[in-house]
């Protein structure tokens, strides 16, 4: 076993052989957007991600499904059509998978992927001055949060369903074609949590700059009209302690930034003398790609939030 549950890491990897390590993981959720076509496609690429996130290749994966039987079986075939294209895409293969009765719909999928065992990006390498880059912006959670309540535009929905939709496979090309210390993907926890995760496996300290997060175009708007997820205060609870909020940090920026996020882009630690490389791959390759901050110390696990502007 090469990485295990011990460090909240994305999947397991378990070494098969010199050349080649397993990765496993599984994620699935409930609906987020009314288009089981598209709900598919973002739950697909959601579990997608983790084999992702530790540098790996998909190669095969299983459809988990719950269903009410009282709705129009169309529906689940849509969900599954969906989560198809996204396996094809990541150039995967469906092998199977299990349905159960269930009062609401939820659908995602266990993937398994191969690394090789040398090559394993976890949460856990990340080291002092380290520059830290996310590849998708923030903002889901809340837009989810404003489809649910009628308050999206139109235009802030499409751009947010296709960032949901979108793999982090050219963002791990980029990540395993430069080398970065430690990665992991931004999804239920949000920033601050995942983030977490890094500092406390990597035992050390991050700065996160509060001005410089991407963020999808229009969703402060919405979180300044108070349409922060649930999910965002557990997380902000979880983290209590863990977390210091220095002067002139926008309230706004840090309610985004405790925010579940849905297939949301990688967080990545790398060397700063690898970094204009990594700029310049992304660029390339057309990763988004934006520096948000630096592992400071030697630490516990702590996350600096500062304004950073
Ligand atoms: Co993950
Ligand atoms: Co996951």
């Amino acid at each position: 076993m090469l990485v295990g549950f011990e460090h909240a890491d994305d999947a397991g990897v378990f070494k098969l052989s010199e050349q080649t390590a397993l990765i496993q993981t599984v994620d699935f959720f409930t609906p987020m957007v009314d288009d089981p076509y598209l709900f598919g496609q973002i739950a697909a690429a959601n579990a997608l991600s983790d084999v992702y996130a530790m540098g790996g290749e998909p190669l095969t994966a299983m459809n988990i499904v719950c269903f009410p039987e009282c709705l129009d079986v169309s529906v689940l075939q849509a969900i599954i059509r969906g989560g198809l294209a996204k396996i094809e895409e990541a150039g995967a293969v469906l092998v199977g998978g299990h349905t159960v009765d269930d009062q609401e719909p939820k659908y995602g999928l266990s993937v398994t992927g191969v690394i090789d065992p040398g090559k394993v990006v976890s949460n856990r390498g990340a080291k002092v001055g380290d520059l830290l880059y996310m590849t998708k912006p923030l903002g889901t959670g809340i837009v989810t949060t404003a489809i649910k309540g009628e308050m999206a535009s139109e235009e802030l929905i499409d751009l947010t369903v296709h960032s949901m939709s979108q793999l982090n496979k050219t963002a791990r090309d980029v990540m395993m074609e430069v080398g970065v210390n430690a990665a992991t993907d931004i999804t239920g926890f949000g920033l601050l949590g995942h983030a977490m995760e890094m500092a406390a496996a990597s035992q050390v300290q991050i700065e996160l700059w509060a001005g410089k997060l991407p963020l999808l175009n229009g969703v402060e708007d919405l979180a300044v009209m108070g349409l922060i997820p649930a999910g965002a205060y557990a997380n902000r609870d979880h983290l209590q302690g863990r977390v210091e909020v220095t002067g002139g940090v926008d309230r706004t920026r840090l309610d985004l930034m405790y925010s579940p996020e849905t297939s949301g882009g990688l967080l990545m630690a790398v060397d700063p003398e690898r970094s204009p490389e990594l700029e310049r791959v992304a660029r390339n390759k057309a990763v988004g790609l934006t520096l948000i901050g630096q592992v400071k110390k030697a630490g516990s696990g702590h996350i600096r939030v500062a304004r950073g502007e």
